[in-house]
């Protein structure tokens, strides 16, 4: 067993002190570049190291920068800075993982907006220290009763944009659940920094403002949009402040009455009625039907390494189950390295992507066999074959039998506190700005999340959603590594 201060360091970052080579963790190295050149492809992580003279994390980052941080305490790295600071607060106060996940997912619910809240939904692996169980929250979005699959067929874009493509949000009542299993801090306690920052203001991030430029048009048309993220009839930039003073009010209802002011009480009665008005279906009986689904974690053993993560319908364990064994089997840690290795890891992200489209819920689709394949170390070899060093392919080459989904407007972050406890969640509205429409009585973003289900014109087999979940944790010999 490795001390408490090399597992951390190395658990969420890869991070080996230079000074300190242990060949015998070769496979650890690969498959720790790996997760670090992942996490920088898919987003800027800043971690936040808990010490008692913390210097706090840099502002932000710039592409292709990267920060290491280690500690001894525990560790959050969320995908802004002043998240990680807030969930490291938790920890600092004696909060478990998941106290400080709890106040990371608010926080990044209310600064990147585009691609986390309580109006969306996500995926929470809890890995306890105490017992060694991990569990699987899925929060995920479920359709509202009165959807049904001809509901697009005169209008497909419905199905991407406005109140017809929102599912019933499970983030709150999924992070409620985590909680009243582990947590130790009072729940009101965690929604105080996030309430601060939706009232009193914050300043807009680089990756907030490029999101709400790319996303201007429906800035400028959706009332609710327009109201939190314009000025003066024009978009916010960088460096502005941006407040939503609603959104507070609806956080603080939810911290003080619990997730039933939500499912059932003002702020959910308001959320539907403005989702109605705006021509919506969903209903004050979707929302107190909606319920958590809780599993064991999956567990995949990978370059002799357990991987915790969600079962189906996420693809994120196979997925990196199929990515690293692919990697790992070029044999070398070099193989990763440099820009070679980048092209490796794309290319592997590539044939991943592709295959995942095969997989959905198993209580719909049989994706046994692909399952199988996604796990198997002669099937990833076989994938390795069909990389080339010296080209990349059109995306046929790849994708074979599906048309592929288009992903973005979700955010991830790991929490590990003293005691070793771990906590990795994926959080997302789907699409930026999910439904690109806010509920002006709540400041809650509505997700788009039905754009996940197929419909009988399209080539998508998937028949529930299905997400990418990333990194999880990973054990060996029981002990966090
Ligand atoms: C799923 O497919 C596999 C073969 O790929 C088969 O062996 C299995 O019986 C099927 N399961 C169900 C529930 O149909
Ligand atoms: C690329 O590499 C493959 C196998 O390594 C080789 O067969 C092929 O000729 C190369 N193509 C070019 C354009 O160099």
């Amino acid at each position: 067993m490795t001390t408490a201060h090399d597992t951390l360091s190395s658990s969420l970052l890869g991070y080996r002190a230079p000074s300190d080579p242990k060949p015998s963790r070769r496979a650890w190295t690969v498959a720790s570049s790996i997760l670090v050149v992942a996490s920088l492809l898919l987003l800027l992580v800043f971690g936040v190291i808990v010490t008692n003279d913390v210097d706090g994390p840099k502002k932000w980052l710039s592409e292709g920068e990267t920060e290491v941080v280690e500690s001894e305490n525990g560790v959050v790295a969320a995908d802004d800075g002043r998240c990680s600071a807030i969930g490291a607060e938790a920890l600092r106060a004696g909060g478990h993982a998941v106290d400080a996940a709890v106040a990371v997912a608010l926080c990044v619910g209310v600064v990147n907006p585009m691609s986390s809240g309580i109006g969306g939904g996500g995926f929470i692996v809890v890995r306890s220290a105490e017992t060694a169980v991990a569990e699987a929250f899925d929060a995920r979005e479920t359709a509202p009763s009165a959807a049904s699959q001809n509901m697009y067929a005169n209008n497909p874009t419905a199905k991407e944009i406005g109140p017809l493509s929102m599912g019933v949000p499970g983030e709150l009542l999924g992070l409620h659940l985590a909680w009243s299993k582990h947590g130790r801090l009072p729940w009101k306690s965690l929604f105080q920094p996030s309430i601060k920052l939706a009232r009193d203001g914050f300043v807009v991030a680089p990756y907030l403002a490029q999101a709400i430029a790319r996303s201007e048009q429906a800035m400028l048309a959706d009332p609710g949009l327009h109201s939190v993220f314009t000025r003066d009839d024009k978009i916010l930039k960088a460096g502005d402040t941006c407040s939503n003073p609603e959104l507070a009010r609806s956080l603080e209802a939810v911290s003080e009455e619990g997730p039933k002011a939500f499912y059932d009480g003002w702020v959910g009665e308001k959320l539907v009625e403005d989702v109605k008005a705006a021509g919506g279906v969903i209903t004050k009986e979707d929302l107190k039907g909606y319920r958590v689904e809780v599993s064991k974690a999956m567990e995949v053993d990978v370059m002799g390494f357990k991987i915790l993560g969600m079962p189906l319908p996420s693809s994120g364990t196979l997925g990196m189950s199929l990515v690293l064994n692919v990697l790992g089997s070029y044999g070398s840690p070099d193989a990763v390295k440099g820009s070679l290795g980048v092209h490796r890891l794309i290319e592997a992200l590539k044939h991943m992507f592709a295959m995942r489209m095969n997989l959905g819920d198993s209580n719909f689709v049989n994706a046994t066999s692909y399952e199988r394949d996604m796990l198997s170390k002669s099937f990833a070899e076989k994938v390795q074959h069909k990389i080339f060093d010296n080209t990349t392919f059109d995306p046929g080459y790849y994708l074979t039998r599906w048309s592929q989904l288009r992903d973005h407007g979700t955010s991830h972050f790991c929490v590990v506190d003293a005691d070793r406890n771990a906590v990795s969640m994926t959080t997302t509205v789907n699409y930026y700005f999910g439904a690109r429409m806010l509920s002006p009585s709540t400041g809650i973003v509505l997700n788009n999340e039905m754009d996940d289900f197929s419909t009988p014109t399209e080539k998508t087999p998937i028949s529930f959603p299905l997400h990418l979940q990333t990194s999880l944790s990973q054990t060996r010999d029981h002990c966090l590594q």
